[in-house]
C-alpha cells in the first residue's frame, strides 16, 4: 500500500476529491491529512472522510523536522500539497525527493511566487486582462512555484468573468486532473525504483 499525504491550509476542497479518488484503491490511499491551520474546513473534511489528521505550527515546522518524523511514523510514501500555503522547507523537500507534488491555480511561471496563491491569484489574472489560465501541476523545491512541472491545463478568460469565476473554472480543472496526475506520478515513481 502507497500512503499519501495530504497538506492543506484551508477549505481542503482538492484534499477531500484527492482522498475519494483513492477511496476504491487497494494500492493508494490518502491516510493523513496535515494542516498549518487549526480552524481550517479540511479537518472537518477528514472527520468525516475518517482520515486522521495532524496540526503544526510555525515553529515545528521551520525549526524542527517533527514533521517529517509524523510522516514517516505515518509510513507517508508521498507528500501532495493541496492548497498548502506556507514554503515548504529544505529538510521536508529532502527527505521526501521528487515525491512532494503541488497544484497551482495559475500557468506558472505566470502569476506564481510569494504572495500568489488562492484568490489572489485570480484577481492577478483579472486586473493583468489575459485571455487564458489555468492550473500548473509540479514537483516541490525550496522555492515557492519553482519546481519542475509535471502538467498544465487552461481555461478561457472572457471580460465577463470576475475573480470569482475564473476561480470556479480553475477549480473545475483541479477537480479533473489533480487526482488522476497523481496516480500517474506515484505508478511512475513506483516503476522507476
Ligand atoms: C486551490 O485552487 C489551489 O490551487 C490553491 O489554493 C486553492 C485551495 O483550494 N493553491 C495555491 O494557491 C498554492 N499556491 P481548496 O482548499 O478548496 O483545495
Amino acid at each position: 500500500m502507497i500512503n499519501i499525504a495530504i497538506f492543506a491550509s484551508g477549505s481542503g476542497s482538492n484534499a477531500q476529491k484527492i482522498a475519494e479518488h483513492f477511496q476504491g484503491s487497494s494500492d493508494i490511499r490518502v491516510s493523513l491529512i496535515l494542516t498549518n491551520n487549526p480552524t481550517a474546513f479540511v479537518l472537518e473534511r477528514a472527520e468525516k472522510l475518517d482520515i486522521p489528521s495532524h496540526i503544526f505550527n510555525r515553529e515545528t515546522f521551520y525549526k524542527s523536522t517533527d514533521v517529517v518524523d509524523v510522516l514517516k511514523n505515518n509510513n507517508i510514501d508521498f507528500v501532495v500539497l493541496a492548497g498548502f500555503m506556507w514554503l515548504v522547507p529544505g529538510y521536508l523537500v529532502e527527505a521526501y525527493p521528487n515525491k512532494i507534488v503541488n497544484i497551482h491555480p495559475a500557468l506558472l511561471p505566470k502569476f506564481g511566487g510569494k504572495g500568489m496563491y488562492g484568490d489572489h491569484v485570480h484577481n492577478a489574472v483579472k486586473q493583468a486582462g489575459v485571455k487564458e489560465t489555468g492550473i500548473t501541476i509540479h514537483y516541490v523545491n525550496e522555492h515557492y512555484d519553482e519546481g519542475n512541472i509535471i502538467f498544465q491545463s487552461k481555461c478561457e478568460v472572457v471580460e465577463n468573468d470576475t475573480p470569482q469565476t475564473i476561480a470556479e473554472k480553475v477549480h473545475a480543472l483541479e477537480y479533473q486532473h489533480y487526482p488522476n496526475v497523481i496516480e500517474e506520478v506515484i505508478l511512475k515513481s513506483l516503476k522507476n525504483s
